[in-house]
């Protein structure tokens, strides 16, 4: 069993985040998204992991390395442009071989993990030559849609339907064996230009495979735009356990679950868990509230954030009370007693600001 990895694509839906960065490599609970994946893999006893990259492929390649410190071994696949999750089944060909592999969207963010999915596959696939996950969504038109007969067994799949035949979204990790290749080369391009998966596995069925489904329990979570994000950063944080390795001063409050890693200092301010503050990040006369992620190098001083997310070396001074936000790399967010009393602001290309 082989894994591959998807982190290319544009990350049009977390702008302005992903112009400057990769939408695989936002932080949820202070740590990359596309690393739970990794992790995952690991887990499920996977050592061989293949990357598709694009644009952003750099970075990638920066902070996850050769895969060792997860005991993997990874291999990077360059993807000339973004032209669907099939077109990367096709580039990867010669990585993948005959092996049967786990495909995982390095968006997507999974409670269970993928240990329990390979090894029911592994042991069990009878003559079903892919397996996919279904979860129930309140919005199935945003997906991948199943439609299952009476007995369970998947019938039809349509992408992004505007009239969905079910609320089974296909959650962006899958299982192959080597008929996927056939299938990646006989489909056509969609509507949005890209050879879809989904349209990969229903060609499966019309070949008259077997496809196997099984539907979540847990959460699931595509992370690509900013309610979502948030949404999994508040789920993460409420499985980490109490860690103090940075420094809190006599007249700081820790509440509940809260990490403080190391190097990151905390002055006469109070957190109220669960909350992560990153290394070398300062909390200094402010508050930070629940299912709040700081990442590393920050400062917040004199100032209240609760329920967001702050990338690395971004700054609050004076700033108010902050809730429900996605700061950037190096923003800055202050008050001044510049005269006129306004906002003023500098803003990337598709920014928003909410002001109270
Ligand atoms: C892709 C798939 C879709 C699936 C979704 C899961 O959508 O095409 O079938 O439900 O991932 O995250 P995309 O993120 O490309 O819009």
């Amino acid at each position: 069993m082989r894994g591959l990895i998807l982190s290319g694509g544009a990350g049009t839906r977390l702008r302005p985040i992903t112009y400057t960065s990769a939408k695989q490599l936002v932080p949820v609970a202070n740590k990359p998204i596309l690393f739970y994946g990794l992790e995952d893999m690991a887990a499920a006893g996977i050592t061989e992991v293949g990357i598709v990259i694009g644009d952003t492929g750099d970075e990638i390649k920066a902070a996850v390395g050769d895969g060792s410190s997860w005991g993997l071994e990874v291999t990077y696949l360059p993807q000339d442009a973004p032209l669907g999750l099939g077109h990367c089944v096709l580039i990867a060909r010669d990585f993948l071989g005959d092996e049967d592999f786990v495909m995982y969207l390095g968006d997507n963010l999974l409670h269970q993990g993928v240990k329990e999915f390979v090894d029911h596959f592994e042991a069990d696939r009878g003559d079903a030559v892919a397996q996919i996950l279904l979860c129930k969504v309140p919005d199935p038109q945003r997906f991948g849609v199943a439609e299952l007969d009476a007995g369970g067994a998947v019938v039809r799949l349509v992408e992004k339907p505007a009239d969905p035949p079910s609320d089974l979204a296909l959650v962006g990790i899958y299982l192959f064996d080597k008929q996927i290749h056939a299938a990646v080369r006989a489909i056509e391009p969609s509507a949005r230009g890209e050879l879809e998966i989904t349209d990969a596995i229903q060609w499966l069925l019309d070949q008259g495979h077997k496809v196997r489904s099984q539907v979540l329990d847990g959460w699931w979570i595509d992370t690509g735009k900013l309610t979502p994000l948030l949404e999994a950063n508040r789920l993460i944080l409420e499985t980490l356990d109490r860690r103090i390795e940075g420094t809190v001063d006599e007249e700081s409050r820790l509440d509940g679950r809260v990490v403080v890693q190391p190097g990151a200092r905390i002055v006469r301010s109070t957190v109220r868990g669960p909350a992560i503050i990153g290394e070398g990040t300062s909390i200094v006369d402010s508050y930070v509230g629940p299912f709040t992620a700081i990442y590393h190098d920050c400062e917040v001083v004199n100032s209240e954030v609760e329920h967001s997310v702050l990338l690395e070396h971004s700054r609050i001074t004076d700033g108010g009370r902050i809730t429900d936000s996605l700061i950037g790399r190096r923003a800055h967010v202050t008050r001044s007693a510049e005269r006129p009393r306004a906002t003023r602001v500098v803003l990337g290309d598709d920014s928003v600001v909410d002001l109270a």
